[in-house]
């Protein structure tokens, strides 16, 4: 297939964070044991049987990452590995086969090859997200694992989550539901996790916050993340936190970030439980982190029934968060030096 073909007559700098439908996405099936070749499919349907456990029990997982094309036309893409792993750990924890990692990237580069036209250009705030997805299928009744899975990667080009560009502050609402136990699925990307948090997030909108927050579910005290996101906190005495819980999903985002904090801005970082209502008062930057939030300040959060503006403003992009935006999002367009080789080109 010749990669290289006009792209598509998108308003590429208009994009939200919504479905396009692109020409081709990858399959593969796993049956007796084994996954067989998989390729390229036209069709963004998945017929399956009606008592598919992926269906009923919640039984599947997925993954979220983007590519970017650099200034120079190549397109990449940010720590696939990483995805890999986190995926290898969610399929088991449900009882699903583990996908081998060249698989996983071979079918994640096939399906962004395949949709060269759709892949955003250089320029225009926009990327291409990339939905790897491992479902349980097949006849099934009782609770028990599938006898068949599908693995699928489609992709879709996006804008910014939050709907609106660059770096705007946004708003989050503690959260009354909690979305993760203890020794639950909370650190793993599973879908369950995600319809348990629609209320939340329903709720945390009522309020007028863009999403909501999640406390440890435990002592209601410690901040887990947000929605779908983790959260990173430029304290006032000149340490950068993120929480640190079996709850939460591990954020390649995050990590990335923590990385940079250290490394290049000399921060002295720290993953610890984090007391919202004690520690708001020491809060200097907040800021939501993920592929898709990539990095949003946060200006205030509701909890105990009424806003509390971070840092006393709650308006302004603090420079710490600037700083690690520029970076982060410089070395995922390949704009600037990537000295730990965490981008990796897709080539057509
Ligand atoms: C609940 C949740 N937390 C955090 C993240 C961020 O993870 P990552 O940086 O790996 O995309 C996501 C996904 O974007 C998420 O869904």
């Amino acid at each position: 297939m010749d990669a290289k073909v006009n792209k598509k007559d998108l308003d590429w700098s208009k994009l939200g964070f919504q479905y396009q439908r692109t020409d081709y996405r990858f399959r593969a099936t796993w049956s007796n044991g084994s996954w067989d070749e998989g390729g390229l499919i036209e069709s963004e349907f998945i017929s399956t049987h009606e008592g598919a456990p992926a269906l009923h029990y919640a039984q599947q997982c997925f993954e979220g990452m983007k590519a970017q094309t650099a200034e120079d036309g190549r397109v990449l893409l940010f720590r696939p590995d990483l995805n890999s792993d986190r995926m290898n750990l969610a399929g088991p924890r449900l009882l699903m086969p583990e996908i081998p990692r060249e698989m996983f990237i071979a079918a994640v580069e096939q399906a962004v090859r395949a949709n060269y036209a759709w892949i955003p250009p250089y320029g225009s705030g926009a990327s291409l997200y990339i939905r790897p997805m491992l479902v349980g299928i097949g006849e099934n009744l009782g609770l028990k694992p599938a006898k068949s899975y599908e693995f699928r990667v489609f992709v879709s080009p996006v804008g910014p989550y939050y709907q609106q560009a660059g770096l705007a502050l946004i708003s989050l609402a503690v959260s009354d539901v909690d979305r993760a136990a203890p020794k639950g699925t909370g650190s793993f990307k599973v879908g369950a996790n995600y319809a348990g948090g629609l209320l939340a997030t329903k709720r945390a909108q009522e309020l007028g916050a863009n999403e909501a927050l999640y406390l440890d579910s435990l002592e209601n005290r410690y901040i887990d993340e947000a929605g779908s996101a983790n959260i990173i906190i430029a304290l006032k005495d000149g340490t950068f936190v993120t929480p640190k819980s079996d709850a939460i999903l591990p954020s390649i985002t995050r990590r990335s970030i923590m990385t940079l904090a250290s490394e290049q801005l000399n921060l002295s970082i720290e993953e610890r439980p984090i007391d919202l209502r004690k520690e708001f008062s020491n809060f200097k930057e907040v800021a939501a982190c993920g592929t898709a939030a990539v990095l949003t300040p946060v200006g205030r959060i509701w909890f105990d029934n009424e806003w509390h503006d971070v840092n006393d403003d709650g308006k302004s992009v603090g420079p710490i968060m600037q700083k690690l935006y520029d970076l982060l999002i410089g070395i995922q367009k390949g704009e600037i030096a990537d000295p730990h080789g965490w981008v990796h080109e897709v080539v057509l």
